[in-house]
């Protein structure tokens, strides 16, 4: 029987059955509108209050502190737009990194065309942020530091609380400015705790953990205040106006409630299979480069170069085989861009065209580590074998 291996679960993940029959009855006899005063309307808003208590109880916030939105996008959207528009009398400059999501640097391009400077800080070639360069950065005219959690391509854990202990100093001097981290890679895979961070907002999403596509939230610390991206109705306390997605966010709630409950079992599991594939890789293929951190990084992402392979050809060969993975190339205007990410650590571009990462999710068994191991090291040879760069550097 063909076999199907998916190891892309950095991109979304599939639906949990206890998930599912969570937000089933808010699909069909429970519809009510969570802003109906009657009782179908109260019976949504419970769930909707309900899953806020979830969601808040996985990062240690308090269900007030949630704003649930569409996803990871619209939290990074509503963070820094909202945060920058509503402060800019603090000042016009942001602080963030070279690997951040589209979702969080797109929109600091943005604002650039509104007046607002933006300072990237490098990752250098292990994909950390420096404290140190950060510090330098900070200007009196700072307003915001946005700095992910745990890198998507990568995996390399970011010094957030380090970064909240500097923005907690300088606010103590006097200086307005707050600190926003996308959490969207991180949550349900290392622990997070908004209270130890030190953040003043964190963005978070369900398809990553296991929940359908369509619900996000933005934890926003008391006190921080921020312009509404949503205008409408008066939902999520004015923050976000919008008929709220009852069946997604009850999903969203279930999963957050299932992913504290397993957290340690999961990253555990999680890190046992990295572990092994990266063992496996290591012992039957050469000229491998592994991409950013081993150590300070998430425990289900590993990305690594195979030097004279172009990822989309490998990607396109595992996918034959039934295994799912992905490349961290855009596709624009036709040309294969190599990845920024891979880029930021200092990779020459010709290399950075060969990098892949394999995601895995507690749904992976070590039977699919064996088989990726089994597949992988034939498909690269294949490949190099038709590569007359490879022939020649070999020859
Ligand atoms: C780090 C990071 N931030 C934000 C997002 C966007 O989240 P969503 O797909 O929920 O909009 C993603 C999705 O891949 C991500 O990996």
């Amino acid at each position: 029987m063909f076999r199907r291996v998916y190891l892309d679960n950095s991109s979304t993940t599939p639906i949990d059955k206890e998930v599912v029959e969570a937000m089933l009855p808010y699909l069909t006899e429970k519809y009510g509108n969570a802003s109906s005063i009657h009782f179908f309307g109260q019976e949504a808003k419970g769930a909707v209050d309900k899953a806020r208590h979830q969601v808040a109880d996985l990062i240690n916030a308090k269900p007030n502190q949630i704003i649930f939105t569409s996803g990871g996008t619209e939290s990074n959207n509503l963070a820094i737009r909202g945060l920058c528009e509503m402060n800019e009398q603090y000042g016009k400059h942001i602080i963030t990194s070279k690997i951040e999501h589209p979702a969080v640097s797109n929109v600091c391009e943005e604002l650039k065309e509104k007046g607002f400077e933006v300072t990237y800080l490098p990752v250098y070639e292990d994909g950390i942020v420096r404290i140190e360069d950060v510090e330098n950065a900070v200007r009196e005219d700072t307003v915001l530091i946005t700095i992910m959690t745990a890198n998507n391509e990568i995996g390399t854990l970011q010094p957030i609380k380090e970064i909240g202990n500097l923005v907690k100093n300088q606010r103590e001097n006097g200086n307005k400015m707050w600190l926003h981290t996308d959490a969207v890679q991180a949550i349900g895979k290392i622990p997070i705790d908004v209270e130890e961070l030190g953040c003043d907002m964190l963005s978070i999403s369900s398809h990553k953990i296991y929940a359908p596509k369509g619900a996000g939230a933005l934890f926003v610390k008391r006190g921080v205040r921020l312009k509404s991206q949503n205008l409408g109705g008066h939902q999520e306390r004015e923050r976000r106006g919008g008929t709220e997605n009852v069946p997604t966010i009850v999903a969203f709630g279930k999963a957050c409630e299932l992913a504290k409950q397993n957290l340690e079992k999961n990253s555990e599991h999680l890190k046992n299979l990295q572990d092994a594939f990266e063992k496996g890789v290591e012992e039957k293929i050469s000229d491998v480069i592994f991409n950013g951190q081993r150590e300070k990084r998430l425990p289900n992402i590993s990305n690594i170069t195979f030097k004279y392979v172009e990822g989309e050809g490998l990607l396109i060969n595992l996918d034959m085989q039934g295994i799912a993975v992905s490349t961290g190339s855009a596709c624009s205007s036709g040309s294969l861009e190599p990845s920024p990410i891979i880029l930021a650590i200092e990779q020459p571009e010709e290399l950075a065209r060969g990098a892949v990462r394999f995601s895995f999710g507690k749904d992976n068994s070590m039977e699919d580590v064996e088989y990726i191991l089994d597949v992988l090291p034939k498909a690269v040879e294949n490949l190099r074998k038709l590569s007359p760069h490879y022939q020649a550097v070999k020859a």
